[in-house]
């Protein structure tokens, strides 16, 4: 594990920026609809919520920052380093448990939300082939590319899959995916909704609720506490490292800032009273930052932190709990052969 003190940005780290694989596109002869595309960035990536965080005590950016392309193509470079755990883990999970989980739900159409590139997707989309025949998915994400990147991987498998793409936030994502006809089914992977605060998860679970039908599921990742150093190891290697540093880039090119990323580093802890990982990026000089496009400033003082993720590190039956207090009852869950990871089916039971 490198010492916090090197989680900076230098020109090695450039250089392994520009050797990252530039994204494949799919060749239009595929049965692939994408929708949102219409919309302009600015509603998904929306400035005025950006300069409320960046305003708060502490300061913070909102996780979706970390998926532009470089971003995107980093966190999977992040799942391939042994000691990021949490994809082999779940990738364990649904590859031994895919098809029970198509058992437990019966035939559905599978939403996601946060896809990413959709690559375990795959396990449950077989199983669900396998079982019931064709089978529609639509992908949920703010990124275009890895949405069409989600398709090669699934359409690949699975010619005759009818793949829809939503470019969005979780919120409008989920109003359109809604629409789609007959019993649904739900995944989050990836512990995604750990990247969520207490109210944001309250919100979702509130629109699932009120937006999906009495009986459909929701099939969720999660990553279970564990002992600090298994946590803090898969936060600090070079790939997280760089995913952090890259929130700051993603914001300079997206709305015409001057951070200088060279003068920031990297810092992320296991914050055990509060059961989560945090991710800061902090100031190693002072600096003042402008963000031209959103007329925005503000003065970084040397030291200062600005909190970029949290990773919440869950208790399964604190978990269940808040499930169910949105109408979400627990049906089943399986954890990997190391009981690091779970993933839980959860049905809607109560409107
Ligand atoms: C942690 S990655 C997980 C990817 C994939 N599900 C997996 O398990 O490997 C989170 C994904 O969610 C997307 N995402 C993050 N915040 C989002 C938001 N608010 N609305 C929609 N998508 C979001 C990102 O672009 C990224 O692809």
């Amino acid at each position: 594990m490198p010492s916090r003190g090197s989680a900076v940005f230098c020109s090695g780290c450039i250089d392994m920026l520009r050797r990252l694989p530039s994204k494949r596109k799919l060749d239009g002869r595929q049965k692939c609809t994408i929708i949102g595309a219409d919309i302009p960035e600015t509603e998904i990536f929306r400035g005025d919520l950006l300069i409320q965080s960046l305003s708060g005590s502490p300061r913070s950016i909102g996780s979706m920052y970390y998926y532009d392309d470089t971003g995107s193509a980093l966190f999977e470079r992040l799942c391939q380093e042994d000691s990021y755990y949490l994809f082999r883990a779940e990738r364990e999970i649904l590859a031994h448990h895919a098809k029970s989980v198509a058992d437990m739900t019966g035939p559905a159409s599978i939403v996601e939300l946060g896809s990413g590139n959709a690559q375990k997707t795959t396990l449950l989309m077989n199983a669900y082939m396998e079982n019931y025949g064709p089978t529609s998915y639509a992908a949920i994400d703010v990124n275009r590319s890895i949405l069409e990147e989600a398709a090669e991987n699934l359409l690949s498998i699975t010619p005759d899959l009818n793949f829809t793409g939503i470019i969005g936030v979780y919120q409008t994502g989920l109003e359109q995916a809604a629409a789609v006809i007959g019993p649904k089914l739900l995944v989050c992977l990836g512990s995604s909704v750990g990247n969520m605060y207490d109210d944001e998860l309250h919100d979702l679970l509130h629109s699932i609720r009120s937006l999906f039908a009495l009986g459909d599921f929701f099939l969720v990742g999660i990553d279970l506490d564990k002992n600090s150093d298994i946590l803090e190891a898969a936060y600090n290697n070079q790939s997280a490292i760089l995913t952090n540093l890259c929130v700051l880039q993603h914001l300079n090119w997206r709305f015409d800032g001057n951070f200088n990323v060279f003068q920031f580093r990297h810092v992320a802890f296991h914050n055990k009273s509060l059961c989560r990982m945090e991710a800061h990026v902090e100031a190693m000089q002072a600096q003042s930052v402008n963000l031209e496009k959103l007329e925005f400033s503000f003065c970084l003082e040397k030291g200062e932190m600005i909190r970029t993720e949290i990773m919440r590190k869950v208790n399964l039956h604190t978990f269940n709990e808040t499930f169910m207090n949105h109408g979400l009852n627990p049906v089943h869950h399986w954890t990997d052969s190391d009981r690091r990871c779970a993933v839980c089916l959860f049905q809607i039971v109560d409107k």
